[in-house]
């Protein structure tokens, strides 16, 4: 062992560690908004992670412990959920609270953090993990751009309609009101429905919508506002928004759904709700409501059927995986489900996907894909003539979450190789693009 490494040791979080971490993380989280001031918020954030949270233990937290002090000189989370990409559940980890005491910066811990953390998920069969976070800096740890879940144009205040009592009366009998923990088993259960949709989201059950309601103290930054859409008792859809307005007057959107898609026609109702709790904001913090800001994709419903706003460009998630043979295998139904849609059938009994170190074999009965394995690479797979397609595993992260079309794939990756016209054709199809509906959980 190192003397450096000597000087820390890694180890899981403990509940007794929350007032340590709540201060460490207040101190060197988003200084450049408190302007150097401790803030309250990431303590707040911290302390509900460490206290009661039901989708994380505090072993979820990794912290660098210097060894003469004891005390914890860096940590970050790993915030365990499940995805559902068109159907197919996908455990997701996604990194937050990455950070340093100054003091002690200069040591590579974010690295060791990091690396101890890959290798527990590597463990666990967490097969993503995902960060949003400085540009570039993450790369390094072998993430990629490789999900963006925003970008729907801002809408300004001004373009909302002015009261939810200007509505007209036709719009079906939708109304918007706040969420209440009533709601929960049917806010769980549209999740559910989104689920097997076409898209990619995030699962919350009853427990967790109940903890996005009411659980989170007051201050925690990542407190979110629920309302829900229904029609007379019926809870047909949900609208989650911040619970102040952002420094620049804006109230951002963070998730909507609607159970039954005929309903989104009607998603005025959510727009004057959104202009009615902006002007509520606005009344009671003596800031001005600027606008509407969307969390969201610009194909998402909600956006699409919004008033006229300014577009954005799309901030990037990175994403990272340890093995994107086994991502491959894991997709198996939905690449079936895919093939079969679009009345393709592989004329050999396999398909050989390298990723440049393993490979995925793909086994089909009858043209129809049967199963998939995780094997050892052949020594060159662009030569090999068993190999159908060599993939680097970040060009495989794109197509597998339906970021980037095999077209682009191919635009971009001179080492994305594929064996014949008819690789390309079954591939182009087993990878369409995917439309984000992800809300983390935090
Ligand atoms: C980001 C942070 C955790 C890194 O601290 P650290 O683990 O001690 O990292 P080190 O100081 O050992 O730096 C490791 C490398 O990353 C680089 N680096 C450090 N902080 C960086 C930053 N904010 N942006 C870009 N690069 C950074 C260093 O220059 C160094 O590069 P080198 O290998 O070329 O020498 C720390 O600066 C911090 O706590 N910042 C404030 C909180 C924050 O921004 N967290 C991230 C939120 S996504």
């Amino acid at each position: 062992m190192s003397a450096q490494h000597d000087r820390y040791s890694i180890r899981p979080g403990r509940a007794s560690d929350a007032a340590d971490l709540a201060q460490l993380h207040a101190s060197v989280q988003l200084q450049a908004v408190t302007g150097g001031q401790p803030h309250p918020g990431i303590a707040a954030w911290v302390e509900d992670l460490l206290d009661g949270h039901p989708s994380v233990v505090p072993a979820d937290f990794l912290v660098a412990e210097e060894s003469t002090t004891g005390r914890p000189v860096a940590s970050l989370v790993g915030l365990r959920q499940d995805w559902s990409l068109a159907g197919v559940r996908l455990p997701v980890a996604q990194i937050e609270l990455v950070g340093t005491a100054p003091e002690h910066r200069g040591n590579r811990l974010t690295e060791r953090l990091f690396a101890t953390l890959h290798q527990r998920y590597a463990a666990g069969r967490v097969p993503l993990q995902v960060i949003e976070g400085i540009p570039y800096f993450y790369r390094r740890l072998g993430y990629d751009y490789a999900l963006a879940n925003d970008g729907g144009a801002t809408v300004p205040a001004a373009a909302l309609p002015a009261t939810e009592q200007d509505r007209p009366d036709d719009v079906g009998g939708l109304t918007v009101r706040p969420a209440t923990i009533a709601d929960a088993e049917a806010l769980a259960d549209i999740d559910h429905c989104l689920a097997d949709g076409a898209t990619l989201t995030c699962l919350r059950d009853a427990a967790q919508w109940r903890y996005e309601i009411v659980g989170r103290r007051p201050a925690n930054l990542s407190r979110r506002v629920v309302a829900v859409l229904e029609h007379g008792t019926d809870v047909r859809g949900y609208l989650v928004h911040g619970a102040r307005l952002s420094a620049a007057g804006e109230l951002m959107v963070f998730a909507a759904a609607c159970k039954r898609p005929a309903d989104w026609p009607q998603a005025a109702a959510m727009h004057a709700h959104l202009g009615h709790i902006g002007r509520q904001y606005e009344a009671l913090a003596g800031q001005p409501f600027s606008a509407v800001r969307p969390i969201l994709g610009p194909d998402h419903p909600l956006v699409r059927l919004a008033p006229p706003g300014v577009p954005r460009r799309p901030r990037g998630w990175y994403v990272r995986t340890s093995d994107p043979a086994d991502l491959i295998a894991r997709l198996q139904p939905l690449l079936r489900a895919r093939w079969h849609t679009a009345d393709l059938r592989w004329p050999e009994p396999a398909l050989i996907i390298s990723l440049y170190g393993r490979a995925a074999r793909l086994e089909f009965t009858n043209g129809e894909l049967t199963a998939a394995t995780v094997m050892r690479d052949t020594v060159s797979p662009s030569t090999d003539p068993r190999t159908h397609a060599a993939i680097p595993p970040g060009a495989l992260l794109q197509l597998a979450l339906g970021h980037r079309t095999l077209p682009e794939v191919l635009h971009a990756w001179p080492d994305c190789l594929l064996r014949d016209r008819a690789t390309e054709h079954f591939l182009t199809a087993a990878f369409p693009r995917v439309p984000v509906q992800v809300w983390p959980r935090n």
